[in-house]
């Protein structure tokens, strides 16, 4: 891959950061995915219009890839040799290319809107694996070398990017191939894959039959649900959003295996009832705000700050080649991260608070407007490229404290705050 094809389309990123807002001219709202037919001046009924998308996409897709590359040559050397990692590269160069193949090409020719949306179900094929084959990146990383501070802080950094970079990419994928691809499979109400009514009561339950039925795989046992709505306008009316159900489902799914294995854990596999799980559903003005509350004794304060780092897990390490066959319950250290940057991916956000002895609370916010619900990208800029380049973090008060170990090995133990955002 020709590294001037990398900088031509990252170099428009950086004209873009001249502007006030860097991103204002590429990001898109949740309601602008739902109308893509919105600026297009032929369309004038309510279709999609696949040539409007395919002009925005045969630019807006390298220029997201190149600036994801850019980024991932500034990670450590000896990360960038791993066998897992440079495997990634490879593929993003090669989508890269091929993306690139339709740059002069005639968007009025049915064949080549074809082809190109056939193209793009191949480039999402290929990528299908990325989040494991990085974290196995990860893993010989750390079998081969013991990363040091600094690079773990970078390496934190870089995976919240790096993912929410590919969520972005599988959005503009998923959004262009399910509405133009023939025979799809879409539910007829879904703009793509977007539900605008989306039933949050009924992504819940499905989520957690499916946290049940792993639950109940590895322990014989697992908690009740209850689900408790709110919804001030229409009462006894269950909440609905504009949202993409798959991102929901993700989320509270690993609440509900989190959950599920504290609770069991807690009161011991041979207890004959366990304290239900519950889930709130809440309709504001601004915010919709989903909690999940469990009683599985929850999590020590100074655990806290390792939550939402990569790879940090208290149950045993699953074997890598299992993630895409069978789910196990816990084990890898990404549900929490990748759940948190799917919520903030269309500028929600998901906490834990926790008290220890007692249980967790999960909460997920979500954007109750759809308007506001503008995605959040990375922007490759100086105070990103900095970060990389920061010397690194040193105290500046008297006591630090001290996180506990997980005891896996390879997991990241470190005594050191780092910011994973
Ligand atoms: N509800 C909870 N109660 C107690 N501890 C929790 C809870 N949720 C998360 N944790 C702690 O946070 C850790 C990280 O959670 P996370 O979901 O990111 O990873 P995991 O569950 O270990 O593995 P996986 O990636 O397979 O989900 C868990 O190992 C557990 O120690
Ligand atoms: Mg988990």
């Amino acid at each position: 891959m020709a590294k001037s094809r990398i900088n031509q389309y990252f170099i428009q990123v950086e004209l873009a950061q001249d502007i006030e807002d860097p991103v204002i001219t590429w990001k898109r709202t949740l309601s602008r995915f739902e109308i893509p037919y919105a600026d297009c001046a032929v369309c004038t009924g309510k279709q999609a219009c696949e040539k409007t998308s395919f002009i925005f996409l045969r630019k807006e897709l390298p220029v997201r890839l190149a600036n994801i590359m850019k980024e991932i040559q500034l990670l450590p050397d000896n990360l960038l040799r791993m066998p897992s990692v440079s495997l990634v590269q490879s593929w993003y160069e090669r989508s890269f290319a091929e993306i690139l193949e339709y740059e002069q090409a005639d968007p009025s020719n049915y064949k080549v809107l074809e082809k190109f949306t056939s193209d793009l179900v191949t480039i999402r094929n290929r990528h299908n694996n990325v989040v494991q084959t990085m974290a196995q990146g990860m893993l010989e990383l750390r079998e081969n070398h013991q990363p040091d501070l600094q690079a773990e802080r970078n390496i934190q950094y870089f995976l919240d990017r790096f993912y929410i970079s590919r969520i972005s990419i599988r959005m503009l994928i998923n959004q262009h191939t399910l509405l133009f691809e023939q025979d799809t499979q879409m539910p007829p109400s879904h703009i793509g894959c977007i539900d605008p009514h989306c039933v949050i009561h009924d992504v819940i339950t499905d989520a957690y039959e499916n946290a049940k039925f792993l639950c109940d795989q590895y322990y014989l046992t697992s908690p009740d649900l209850v689900i408790e709505e709110y919804n001030p306008d229409n009462p006894g009316v269950k909440n609905t959003v504009v949202y993409v159900p798959s991102h929901l489902y993700h989320m509270v799914f690993e609440l509900f295996k989190n959950s599920m294995r504290a609770v069991v854990e807690h009161y011991g596999t041979a207890a004959d009832v366990y304290p239900s799980i519950h889930a709130l559903v809440v309709r504001g003005k601004e915010d919709i705000t989903i909690k999940v509350h469990d009683k599985g004794g929850g999590i020590p304060r100074s655990m806290q700050e390792l939550l939402f780092q990569y790879m940090f897990s208290t149950a045993p390490q699953p074997p890598m080649t299992a993630i895409s066959d069978s789910a196990p319950l816990a084990g890898y250290g990404y549900g929490l991260p990748l759940s948190r940057l799917y919520a903030r991916y269309f500028q929600g956000d998901l906490i834990l608070n926790s008290y220890e002895g007692y249980g967790t609370d999960a909460i997920i916010y979500l954007k109750a407007l759809s308007n506001e619900a503008n995605e959040v990208l990375p922007v490759f800029n100086k105070t990103s490229s900095r970060h990389y380049r920061d010397p690194g973090y040193t105290h500046d008060w008297s006591h630090t404290s001290s996180h506990h170990s997980n005891g896996k090995s390879g997991s990241n133990n470190s005594v050191h705050k780092m910011s994973s955002t």
